[in-house]
């Protein structure tokens, strides 16, 4: 046998990575004015065609009409088509779009920033300080001087199918409807309001037939705007639902969008915990909205049975005033700083390449960073690689 007086061998430096982590309470820190943030500025744009592919171009583009109230937002449910990323989709389309766009208008198209992800990516962490109930994951990977941020899409994949797999309640009110059709009057309700071309040259009958068409998310409109927190600049990409007035040519002009959402009509004699459900909904209202630069948000109420009972159009910037005059259940300004602050953090702890995970559990408070392994893990496109190595 081998003698057990040999000395140890030694071990290789541990190449399991140190966890940072950030803690959001308390919100102290991050109160009193906000960071200045730039405007958003569109830079890119696409759109997902009828069977969500990919297009560089305005077909996705729609106008908002008001629709009808008392519609059954439940009506067409069964010809639903509904879609659904069943892999995953990382930063593909966005990226796509910028090499399309620096392709189509050269090399002063392309926009440097600190961060590139979606726009669903930062409504998380911008509206993390307020819901208590919070969490997110992602990954996130180190490239030419820029964070690309994407979701933890394996997760959130087997999440939503255990969900799918919940026996529905046992007792429930008889209005109650099954979570698909929650999903569904949301469609709904969009392809009551919205229209592909411009309403004033559409005849009345054109546009009852839009209204009419089989309910589908799969096209889309994208748009991927230029903006900044503080010192950190990002590039955001997400959906637009219409527009209020043809888009501007002058890139510098703000574009009329309009974000849509239904939410259940408020009680004939609201309590002060209706009006405080309401206003904690209007946080991702806010955030969603803001990030894009959409100034507009028309909300559908509704009933419990899913009928269309009234309108009303939100300006974004007004939100948070309202919020804070109201039950005071978030705060805009401290929202900004805490994501201000945070992207200030990220920044110092990914900072060389690899994939690093990004995590907020439920409940817990701390968001957690560590570096999960080499290589980029597909955040980046092999596309977008190949265009930016070509060029530099
Ligand atoms: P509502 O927001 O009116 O419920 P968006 O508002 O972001 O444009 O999304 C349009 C619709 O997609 C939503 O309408 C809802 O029906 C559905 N939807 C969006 N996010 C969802 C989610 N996380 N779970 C279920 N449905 C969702
Ligand atoms: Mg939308
Ligand atoms: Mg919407």
């Amino acid at each position: 046998a081998k003698s057990t007086t040999e000395p140890p061998v030694p071990q290789p430096a541990s190449v399991e990575s140190q966890t940072h982590r950030f803690s959001i309470q308390p919100l102290h820190r991050f109160k009193g004015a906000s960071a200045s943030i730039k405007r958003p500025r569109e830079v890119a744009h696409f759109s997902f065609d009828d069977k969500h592919e990919y297009l560089h171009d305005e077909s996705g583009l729609n106008y908002y009409i008001p629709p009808p109230i008392g519609a059954d937002l439940k009506e067409g449910f069964d010809a639903f088509r509904h879609y659904e990323d069943k892999e995953d989709a990382h930063l593909d389309a966005m990226l796509k779009a910028l090499v399309d766009t620096e392709k189509r208008n050269g090399e002063s198209a392309r926009v440097r920033a600190d961060f590139v992800t979606w726009r669903g990516m930062m409504t998380k962490i911008l509206t993390a300080p307020f819901d208590n109930f919070a969490e997110f994951g992602m990954f996130a990977t180190f490239y030419d001087g820029t964070i690309y941020i994407e979701e933890d899409f394996p997760s959130r994949a087997a999440e939503r199918a255990a969900e799918a797999n919940q026996p529905p309640p046992k007792y429930h009110h008889p209005d109650q409807q099954p979570r698909e059709m929650m999903t569904y009057w949301g469609y709904k309700f969009e392809t009551l309001a919205l229209i592909p071309t411009p309403p004033a040259s559409t005849a009345p009958k054109e546009i009852e037939n839009y209204q009419r068409s089989v309910v589908s998310n799969h096209a889309q409109h994208c748009s991927i705007v230029n903006t900044s927190f503080g010192p950190h600049s990002l590039i955001l990409g997400g959906e637009v639902d219409g527009l209020l007035a043809p888009k501007p040519k002058d890139p510098d002009t703000p574009v009329q969008w309009v974000e849509l959402k239904t939410s259940e009509e408020l009680p004939a004699r609201q309590q002060h915990r209706d009006i405080l459900k309401f206003e904690r909904k209007l946080l991702k209202f806010w955030a969603q909205s803001f990030l894009l630069g959409v100034p507009k948000i028309t909300v559908g109420f509704r009933s419990k049975a899913g009928i269309l009972r009234g309108l009303q159009t939100f300006n974004t910037h007004e939100l948070p005033g309202m919020v804070r005059r109201g039950t005071n259940c978030w705060d805009g300004n401290v929202c900004i700083n805490f994501a201000t602050e945070f992207l200030g953090w990220l920044k110092e702890r990914i900072m060389e390449e690899g994939v690093y995970s990004i995590v907020l559990q439920k409940k817990s408070g701390v968001v957690e960073v560590k570096k999960i392994k080499e290589g980029t893990g597909g955040i980046v496109s092999e596309e977008f690689l190949a265009w930016r190595q070509k060029k530099d």
